[in-house]
């Protein structure tokens, strides 16, 4: 064979170390469906392999992968698989794992076109099929951030920016301090990281009036206070727990003339727009004036994703720049001037692959699939003998043990340490539940049967001697 450029060069390591990377990670993945969900005791005991000095010289990469991988990959928790139902995670799609695969050995950094035309590109198109499968203004600004959690920064820092910008205060040139005082106005169910979200940006915990929820941990419209343009309103599409909206149309519509600001958190819950089974519960939320989604999360691409959009891109973008603003009508704007990272991956391109390779119709698919096996999982627990807390509107299922209540944390922990499946306590509306939130592609039938079955294993071991 002729000697090619690449077998000269130093990179002809990179090609040898993707070929082995991805010799193992098929082997992994192949395993996964036999192996347990969270790690054993002796894998975790393994670990301690790595407490090894720092090598004084090079070791071989052959050798680093191979360590990585005998005593890596056994210390995983099998989140891509079909049996982690705890938080809110997402597996990887095939198309988004080959696309992250595929982008690691461009290493591109997405900070403006000149760094990556590819990634600038594909993260526009991502952009442009997110608004339309999610039902928001096409007009929106979207920034691809690690997660909600800094999506939530991105949009409440341009909302920040917007509601003191109408007092005629320019927090970019004049700072916090001593600015017209903003209301923060948020659901009483609000997720823990829109509100460290909100603590980075300045504003107190105690400056927090908080909005009282129903049953389902729903905001009760009527109980909103008189908005006004120093408010910014935190509501959720999909909660934690029960998976339930907020009443988004119709607080923002009271909103209207009022020119406060509007923050939909929905970091799972903005999903259910892809669906015509689920997008009901998310009527005229297009009114508010930001939202946050996770593509990690129910689009099931990689660790990690998460996407701020606004509808109005002016203010997020004068919040992010990072020289003079210059948002053009029709223009488009560097990615880095519009997230808080100067620096990123194109997580956007995996979004595009997800997108891509399931189209309108597998998106809705997934989004209906995973509603279905939640309601599987509840009518299974109910048979068992749970009480179902939450109506499920959702993928979410919360569900307590009628007659001891301190039950539900020890049936979680049984489940977890028997290995066939993952999921974890929560306290809902002051009861010890277990939660389940199926939010991973790979979740099938029969993933939710034999979870069912280590439930009622763990019952019958648990209660065996009451
Ligand atoms: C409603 C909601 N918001 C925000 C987050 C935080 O998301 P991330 O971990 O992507 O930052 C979560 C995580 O479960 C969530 O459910």
């Amino acid at each position: 064979m002729p000697q090619t450029l690449l077998d000269a060069s130093p990179l002809r390591e990179s090609g040898a170390a993707l070929a082995l990377a991805s010799d193992l990670g098929a082997k992994y993945i192949s395993g996964i469906p036999d192996r347990h969900v969270a790690p054993s005791k002796d894998d975790l005991t393994a670990l301690k392999a790595f407490d090894e000095p720092m090598p004084n010289s090079p070791q071989t990469v052959e050798g680093t992968l191979r360590k990585l991988d005998t005593f890596g990959s056994p210390a995983t928790v099998a989140s891509t698989g079909g049996r982690f139902f705890g938080l809110v995670v997402g597996g990887t799609l095939p198309a988004t794992l080959g696309a992250r695969v595929l982008t690691s050995t461009w290493d591109q950094i997405v900070f403006n076109d000149a760094t990556s035309p590819v990634g600038v590109k594909l993260e526009a198109v991502a952009s442009r099929w997110l608004l339309e499968i999610l039902g928001l203004p096409r007009q929106s600004s979207v920034g691809f951030t690690t997660g909600a959690t800094m999506a939530n920064f991105t949009c409440l820092a341009g909302a920040r920016h917007a509601l003191l910008a109408r007092q005629g205060w320019d927090i970019s040139k004049r700072g916090l301090q001593g600015s017209p005082p903003l209301r923060i106005i948020a659901s009483e169910q609000i997720h823990v990281t829109a509100i460290k979200a909100l603590t980075l940006l300045g504003f107190g915990t105690e400056q927090i009036e908080y909005v009282p929820c129903d049953a389902q941990g729903r905001v009760i419209a009527r109980t909103m206070p008189k908005l006004d343009s120093s408010c910014l309103v935190l509501l959720q599409a999909g909660n934690l727990n029960s998976g339930a909206f907020d009443p988004i149309g119709e607080i923002a519509a009271n909103a209207a003339e009022s020119g406060a600001w509007i923050h939909v958190d929905g970091a799972f819950g903005l999903w259910a727009a892809a669906s015509d089974k689920t997008a009901g519960q998310l009527a005229a939320y297009d009114r508010a004036d930001s939202w946050v989604v996770d593509g990690h999360k129910w689009l099931n691409t990689p660790y990690d994703c998460g996407i701020a959009i606004t509808k109005s891109p002016e203010p997020v973008h004068m919040a992010m720049a990072t020289q003079a603003p210059y948002l053009k009508v029709g223009g488009t704007v560097a990615p880095k001037d519009m997230v808080p990272e100067f620096s990123r991956s194109t997580r956007g391109v995996e979004v595009w692959a997800a997108l891509r390779s399931l189209g309108k119709s597998g998106v809705a698919e997934l989004i209906d699939r995973c509603c279905s096996h939640a309601r599987l999982f509840a009518a299974g627990l109910e048979g068992i003998g749970f009480e179902i807390l939450n109506d499920v509107v959702l993928n979410q299922v919360v569900a307590s043990w009628p007659d001891n209540e301190t039950l539900a944390p020890r049936i979680a922990k049984h489940v977890q340490d028997s290995g066939t499946a993952w999921f974890g306590p929560t306290t809902w509306q002051g009861r010890q539940a277990i939660r389940i939130s199926v939010a991973s592609w790979a979740t099938t039938v029969r993933d939710v049967t034999e979870t069912l079955s280590a439930v009622r294993r763990a019952v019958f071991e648990l209660t065996e001697d009451l």
